[in-house]
């Protein structure tokens, strides 16, 4: 029976959150990553892995069926989670924005007409518009949130930013930066005091991991300088 159970993001932070616990020493065979199924024990038997949506990491880890759990911030600070968050893994940077076409952008606000804002955030827009004294009409969406934007069923999206190829290829800009967010490592409170040897073993060779990631990186060498 596993010790600890960590629930891990399907999708844009997955492999990086492999490869971190690779270098954690902590691995799954690759005949079970291969596999469809969602619960997976390490080589060791010591931890069991869950592969989830990653909206869905902190409510696992909140209502302690997975111990632990990494994340974006920006889930996290969307689902309001009573976890701890001992670790930036410093991995899957990307930013939450504001955005909009840039006709729009440039009118901003109209006080007699509600802005009707698109996003995947509910809780985050409406939390940055209150702190503007801005009244919102908040549209939901689970997807390609952009479209909403570009096709004129809102004034403004918030939305994630990584590399902003999908803002530029659909004519958006950006208004405003709303938060920043990395993974990272989440923990169950109960599991934190209950199982405490074991997880503060975790999240010691995990802090390890991400300080031989970042050493690897600034020990790289400069770039060789073009010849003219
Ligand atoms: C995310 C986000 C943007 C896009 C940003 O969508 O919602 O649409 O990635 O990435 P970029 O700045 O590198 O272009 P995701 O791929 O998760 O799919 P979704 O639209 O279905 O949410």
């Amino acid at each position: 029976m596993s010790l600890i159970t960590i629930a891990l993001a399907k999708g844009r932070l997955q492999d990086a959150s492999l490869d971190l616990f690779g270098k954690a020493g902590i691995s799954i065979p690759q005949d079970l990553l291969d596999s469809r199924r969602l619960l997976l024990e390490d080589t060791s038997g010591r931890y069991s892995f869950v592969f989830v949506k990653p909206g869905d990491v902190p409510v696992y880890v909140e209502y302690g069926v997975a111990d632990v759990g990494i994340c974006g911030r920006d889930v996290l600070i969307e689902s309001a989670a009573d976890v701890h968050e001992p670790l930036d893994l410093r991995f899957g940077y990307c930013k939450l924005v504001l955005a909009s076409r840039p006709e729009t952008a440039a009118l901003g606000y109209n006080p007699l007409v509600a802005t009707r804002v698109a996003t995947k955030y509910p809780r985050v827009t409406a939390d940055y518009f209150q702190r503007h004294g801005v009244p919102i009409e908040l549209i939901g969406l689970s997807g390609s949130v952009e479209l909403a934007a570009v096709l004129g069923l809102a004034h403004h999206i918030v939305d994630l930013v990584e590399t902003g190829r999908t803002l530029r290829d659909n004519g958006l800009v950006v208004v405003d930066t709303i938060a920043e967010s990395t993974a990272r490592l989440i923990v169950n409170r109960a599991s934190y005091h209950l199982k405490r040897i074991a997880v503060m073993a975790l999240i010691q060779l995990l802090r390890e991991a991400v300080r031989t990631v970042a050493q690897a990186e600034t020990s790289q060498p400069e770039p060789i300088p073009a010849m003219d």
